[in-house]
């Protein structure tokens, strides 16, 4: 009917191009019906990784801090989404992302590069000069600056005891914006540099959000049961999330069983370890007392020794699960 509307091709045309046999026709000619709506599949965004979900107040805090001239340093545990924020604002700014402050002389060339393309020839002794050098020139290249350029340095928890030096004279004159895992008390001189910002995990409905972003396009059996699953162990870690909807992207049509199957390593790997292990210490615990029933001695230290054993992998385990 469409077709007849939108290219006026005549009606009896079409209706040679049906072929189902006649009493078929006819019926459905008596039942008048509306003709089945097409289900509207979302469009996939062409790179999934470019867009941020349930971020926009942090970000505009860290805008205003480096508006201010004020270095900051992200923190939050591992895929709490650092480095998606820094590449982000990296791109915003078109200021350089370097991902990690270790080896602190390749750190340190490749802001050389950015800044100070004939930084080789102006060293004295060349590819052998030392990171102090380097430092030293940086710093005078942008002694006479009034602006400040902005910096982002990744993974800085990582930065060497020795190298806290180039870091403190680099934060004297670029504006920087890090992040780290962790602020070690050994870096403490480098943290005061900076003003703190704590990535939360995601809320609810960004996690909502980001689970519908990573599964369009997949064929899903029950919407809901993915959604809520992946939530409950996810914890609101985007990292989790995105390794998940990995784990789903292979199946062609995502059944129920597979969502269930799903897993996110800080969760699982210790809980279905600990299940097991109890119910083995419980079945030392049954034996050690059949063995005071029959007075045998060697069972019942054998099952208390047992017993003892399980315990302290139990809590090896658990202490291997939350780091
Ligand atoms: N707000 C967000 N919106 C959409 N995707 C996100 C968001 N935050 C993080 N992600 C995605 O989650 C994954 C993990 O994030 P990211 O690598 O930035 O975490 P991280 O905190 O740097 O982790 P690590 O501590 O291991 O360096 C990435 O694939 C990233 O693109
Ligand atoms: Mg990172």
């Amino acid at each position: 009917a469409q077709m007849e509307k939108a290219g006026g091709v005549p009606r009896e045309e079409l209706l040679k191009l049906d072929r189902r046999p006649k009493i078929v026709k006819q019926i459905t000619n008596l039942i008048q019906r509306k003709p089945k709506e097409a289900r509207i599949i979302e469009p996939v965004p062409i790179n999934k990784e470019d867009s941020t979900i349930g971020r926009d107040a942090l970000l505009a805090d860290i805008r205003q801090n480096l508006d201010k001239g004020l270095s900051t340093l992200l923190t939050g545990e591992i895929g709490m989404g650092k480095t998606h924020l820094l590449k982000l604002i990296a791109k915003e700014k078109g200021c350089l992302y370097l991902d990690s402050p270790t080896p602190i002389r390749q750190f340190l060339q490749k802001i050389c590069e950015k800044y100070c393309p004939d930084w080789n020839k102006r060293l004295p002794q060349k590819n052998r000069s030392g990171v102090k050098e380097i430092t030293e020139l940086l710093t005078g290249v942008f002694a006479g600056c009034a602006r400040k350029e902005t910096l982002i340095i990744d993974n800085l928890d990582k930065l060497r005891l020795s190298d806290v030096g180039p870091i403190l004279s680099l934060a004297d004159y670029f504006v920087i914006l890090a992040a780290a895992d962790e602020t070690k008390e050994r870096l403490k001189q480098v943290w005061w540099k900076f003003k703190k910002i704590e990535l939360p995990p995601l809320d609810s409905e960004s996690e909502k959000a980001l689970i519908k972003q990573l599964t369009a396009g997949m064929v899903i059996e029950d919407y809901n049961l993915l959604e809520t699953h992946i939530i409950s162990l996810a914890g609101g870690v985007p990292l989790a999330i995105v390794e998940m909807a990995n784990q789903l992207s292979g199946h062609p049509k995502i059944k129920d069983t597979d969502v269930r199957e799903l897993y996110h390593e800080s969760g699982v790997r210790y809980r279905d370890w600990s299940s097991l292990l109890f119910v083995v210490w419980g079945a030392a615990m049954v034996f050690r007392f059949l063995a005071l029933g029959v007075h045998s001695f060697e069972n019942y230290i054998l099952a208390g020794f047992s017993m003892a054993v399980i315990a302290t992998a139990t809590r090896i385990l658990r202490s291997f699960g939350r780091r």
